[in-house]
């Protein structure tokens, strides 16, 4: 089964009523790639907003969700929050949450499990840092990553996986094709080898950190590369072309 390519927008904690709502206008308006699933993450005080303005074709996410039906959590989002107001999708752990909000692996994974079991899609993010980059340790730390998603999952149709080296986000540094398209293969290679070849072959795989225009062709030509997770590139017109970067 073909890969449907996929383009997120992570606008972080970004932007304002005004500006998230020409963000969406563009989009609407935009000549958009059919053959690729977008889907967009404003902040949770603006998801109402976008997915009443954005055209249907365009995916909605949350960019944090709890994993407890609705009750006594305060602050919290719950699966049944974003059901109710028509989102369909959530990310989750994303290395700025992991890192500065401290959630665990196995937070992480139990998050994703209950979203994805109570019918949210989950853009699930993974990746390392520098210091373990250049320790030689990259594969073993995704891989140690999904080993904790996988203990915790069963069905893997609802989860596409977001590889997010932490020294490229935000920073204007891209990892290369090769370096990129290196991680990819082995996350599949651990996927066919530990779950199954049909898990391997169809879970979409996404790189993301400082895509940009400029950056996006060659990455999108990665055999493993399936989308695009974007950030800061994501409130900008030129959203459209790395939406389009198949084309
Ligand atoms: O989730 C997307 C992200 O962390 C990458 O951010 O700004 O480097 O595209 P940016």
């Amino acid at each position: 089964m073909a890969r449907k390519f996929f383009v997120g927008g992570n606008f972080k904690m970004n932007g304002s009523v005004s500006s998230v709502t020409e963000i969406v206008d563009n989009l609407n308006k935009a000549k958009l790639d059919p053959n690729v699933e977008v889907v967009i993450a404003p902040s949770a005080l603006y998801l109402l907003l976008v997915r009443e303005h954005a055209k249907k074709e365009i995916g909605v996410a949350a960019q944090n969700v709890f994993d407890k039906p609705n009750g006594a959590f305060t602050g919290e989002i719950s699966v049944q929050h974003l059901k109710d107001s028509g989102i369909d999708w959530a990310i989750l752990g994303h290395s700025e949450r992991r890192t500065i909000l401290g959630e665990s692996d196995e937070v992480v994974a139990s998050k994703t499990k209950y979203a994805t079991e109570n019918g949210v899609s989950v853009i699930w993010c993974c990746g390392e840092s520098l210091e373990q980059r250049e320790a030689g340790k990259t594969l073993e730390v995704i891989a140690n990553q999904i080993a904790a998603l996988k203990a915790k999952i069963s069905d893997w149709s609802k989860i596409v996986i977001a590889y997010e080296p932490i020294w490229a986000i935000g920073t204007g540094k891209v990892a290369t094709t090769e370096q990129a398209q290196e991680v990819h293969a082995s996350i599949r290679e651990w996927l066919a080898k530990n779950v199954s070849q049909s898990v391997a072959d169809e879970t979409r795989i996404l790189y993301g950190g400082s895509v940009s225009e400029k950056n996006c062709k060659d990455l999108s030509q990665q055999k493993d590369i399936d989308g695009f997770l974007v950030g800061g590139a994501s409130l900008k017109p030129a959203f459209v072309d790395i939406i389009n970067s198949k084309l």
